[in-house]
């Protein structure tokens, strides 16, 4: 099964992408992910996106679709992943496209989580992030066990730098005028399907599970 997620910063992508990877078997590959193990590692890949998310604009198409291009060769990817933060403009989703055309498989569904603007700043100011293994919690809604600590893997967690207010509404921006367009290119695949991202993280799961399938 190959699932693209679509929805603003903060709508809860990252949080279902994670709980879809687990339940059906396949790899959760979120280019935000990658960029940030890249800035931790210090590459040169993390050094030239870093320069675009500190600012909450996007990474160069180029540099984000040979990145995925390359996570696709690997053994865990060939039977389907969930998509997590990408594609993210046309182009990329049209690079997408045409990589999957010549291997004879298509995406099977793009799930958008939609959330409004107003609930979203919200949210990001609450989120807590494990550098070390990309778990995300919310100071409110998704609490780690222990204050400051990843219950996965014992890292401090961090307030990530384009979690700032100034820096969210940026993304949202940039988010309306180069993502959500995404909504209606799936829709003309008939491939996309809508799920309400204000309910509850268990909520917004049932109604993932009831389109993909038990
Ligand atoms: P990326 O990491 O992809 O950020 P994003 O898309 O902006 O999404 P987020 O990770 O901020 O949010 P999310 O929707 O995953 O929400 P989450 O589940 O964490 O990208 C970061 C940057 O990298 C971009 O700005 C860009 O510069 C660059 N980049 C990445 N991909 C790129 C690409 N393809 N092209 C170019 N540049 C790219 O949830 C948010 C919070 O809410 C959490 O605290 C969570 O616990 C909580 N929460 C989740 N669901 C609920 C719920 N139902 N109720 C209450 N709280 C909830």
């Amino acid at each position: 099964m190959r699932i693209v997620m679509l929805g603003a910063p903060g709508a809860g992508k990252g949080t279902q992408a994670k709980k879809i990877a687990a339940k059906y078997g396949i790899p959760h590959i979120s280019t935000g992910d990658i960029f940030r193990a890249n800035i931790k590692n210090g590459t040169e890949l993390g050094k030239k996106a870093k320069s675009y998310m500190d600012q909450g604009m996007l990474v160069p198409d180029e540099l984000t679709v040979s990145l995925v291009m390359d996570r696709f060769q690997e053994p865990d990817a060939q039977k389907g992943y969930v998509l997590d933060g990408f594609p993210r403009t046309i182009p990329q989703a049209e690079s997408l496209d045409a990589a999957l055309k010549e291997s004879g498989s298509q995406i099977d569904f793009a799930v958008n989580v939609d959330v409004p603007d107003e609930n979203i700043v919200k949210r990001m100011s609450g989120r807590r992030a494990c550098v070390k293994c990309g778990a995300t919690y919310h100071l409110q809604y998704a609490a780690p066990e222990k204050d400051g600590i990843c219950d996965s893997c014992g890292e401090n967690l961090i307030l990530r730098d384009d979690d700032k207010p100034e820096t969210v509404e940026k993304r949202l921006k940039v988010y309306h005028e180069q993502t959500q367009p995404l909504i209606d290119y799936y829709a003309q695949k008939n491939v996309l399907r809508e799920v309400d991202g204000t309910l509850g993280l268990d909520e917004v799961f049932s109604q993932i599970t009831a389109i993909l399938g038990e």
